[in-house]
């Protein structure tokens, strides 16, 4: 009879309308900030539209939460993360480059700069490789979403040199109502913890994604994601050639025919890096062209790499210096295998000779025409992923 009386009491909770797991989240607070169309009730849907050839993900755990998505795109764009309210993640991650940036190294906290260019965060989930950051030190975006807030010059948080560390940033949190009623919806609670806002930004950052590129079109269409393509140009289709064959070299390292083999590390149809690529010869500092650093493997998707305009959205390269595509194409054209640069990948340098690729002119304008096909439109626009505001 007690327990009869017990589940009844429960159900009778959990039925009140309006009353999602027992608690009253004032969506009109919510709406008196972010406006009175802010998705909220029912949240916009953030589950992936990623076609089914493509296979990689590093998602790890469940689905994408939309609610917890819609917290983590008011947490990404609010400039309350940071120590002086200047700063948001998307003052570094900006929608219109494909959410990077377009200086070669980031302004942070104060007027500082970032070590390494901001990564576009395009299509991030797409990859085998799950460990973030130029050189990989987080070992999951899990881990990785905060690491920004508590960044001494990003956004300052950190606990040292005088700066409040986390704690702070969650009672300040807790102080902004309409953060009370955001984590009460998504998570039934009101307080912020570290873990809430690790998971919301977590959801918001891997749902953003590109696929509606002139390459996924010519997918869809053929059936391969090797091509060639009847949607493509001739210049498009052996651009994509170039890209997938691997080159022949005779043994004093120069090209002697097939294509230049990006593919093999920057693997189709994501184009995210490869587990296990080594570094590529841009070895120096960022700003120090005289500094060594050997440790950068990853590299953003190369979808979206070039901006709608065919300009790339953002300058590239952990070091932020290689501003046009035809530096990149220069820099595969010729790898010098630096003897201090034990690290390099062997895809690319091979012993101790130039490598010379020899590209002529219209094979370097081909490869450009085929990374401009990655590009996609959506992204740019779609609301879902837009400043809240
Ligand atoms: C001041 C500029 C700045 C701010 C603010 C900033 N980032 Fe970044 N972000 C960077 C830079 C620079 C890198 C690359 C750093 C490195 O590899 O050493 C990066 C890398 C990343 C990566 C790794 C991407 C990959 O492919 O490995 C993610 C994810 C990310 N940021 C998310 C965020 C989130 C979420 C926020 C807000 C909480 C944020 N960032 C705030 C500059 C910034
Ligand atoms: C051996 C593996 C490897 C091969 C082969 C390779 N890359 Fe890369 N690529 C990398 C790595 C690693 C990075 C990141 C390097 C860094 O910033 O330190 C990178 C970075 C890039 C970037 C910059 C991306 C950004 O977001 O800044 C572009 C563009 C690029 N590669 C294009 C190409 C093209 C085009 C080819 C073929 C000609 C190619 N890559 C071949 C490993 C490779």
């Amino acid at each position: 009879m007690r327990l009869f009386l017990f589940s009844f009491f429960l159900l009778a909770v959990s039925c009140t309308p309006g009353n999602p797991g027992g608690s009253d989240v004032d969506f009109q607070e919510i709406r008196s900030v972010f406006g009175s169309d802010f998705p909220v009730e029912p949240p916009l849907d953030y589950q992936s539209n990623a076609p089914s050839y493509v296979q990689l993900d590093n998602r790890i755990g469940s689905d994408i939460d939309d609610k917890k998505a819609t917290l983590g795109r008011v947490l990404f764009y609010d400039k309350n993360l940071s120590l002086n309210n200047t700063i948001a993640c998307a003052s570094c991650h900006q929608q219109n480059a494909a959410f990077g940036d377009t200086s070669s190294r980031s302004i942070g906290l104060d007027g500082g700069l970032t070590g390494r260019q901001s990564m576009r965060l395009t299509n991030l989930r797409f990859s085998n490789e799950g460990k973030m950051f130029w050189d990989e030190r987080a070992v999951s975006l899990n881990d990785q979403v905060t690491q920004p807030i508590q960044d001494h010059i990003e956004m300052g948080f950190s606990g040292l040199q005088g700066q409040p560390g986390m704690n702070s940033l969650l009672a300040k949190l807790d102080s902004i109502p309409y953060y009370n009623e955001l984590f009460l919806w998504a998570f039934d609670n009101e307080s912020a913890t570290e873990a809430f806002i690790a998971e919301a930004l977590t959801d918001f950052v891997s749902s953003i994604e590109s696929f509606d590129s002139k390459y996924d079109q010519g997918v869809q269409s053929s059936g391969t994601i090797t091509g060639p393509f009847s949607n493509f140009t001739a210049e498009e289709n052996h651009g994509l050639d170039l890209f997938l064959t691997p080159a022949q070299l005779n043994s004093s390292g120069i090209r002697i025919s097939g294509g230049i083999g990006c593919a093999g590390c920057h693997q189709p149809p994501e184009f995210s890096i490869g587990a296990g690529v080594r570094n590529n010869g841009v070895d120096h500092v960022a700003g120090d062209p005289s500094g060594f650093d050997t440790t950068n493997t990853k590299s953003p998707s190369l979808r979206d790499v070039l901006g709608i305009n065919g300009i790339p959205n953002t300058p590239m390269m952990h070091t932020g210096d290689f501003l046009e595509f035809t530096t990149i194409i220069e820099h595969y054209n010729e790898v010098i295998p630096d003897v201090n640069n034990i690290t390099m990948d062997p895809r690319l340098a091979k012993g101790p000779s130039v490598v010379k690729m020899e590209l002529t002119t219209s094979e370097r304008e081909d490869l450009e025409s085929f990374v401009k096909t990655l590009t996609g439109s959506a992204l740019y626009a779609d609301i879902r992923w837009s400043s809240p505001f």
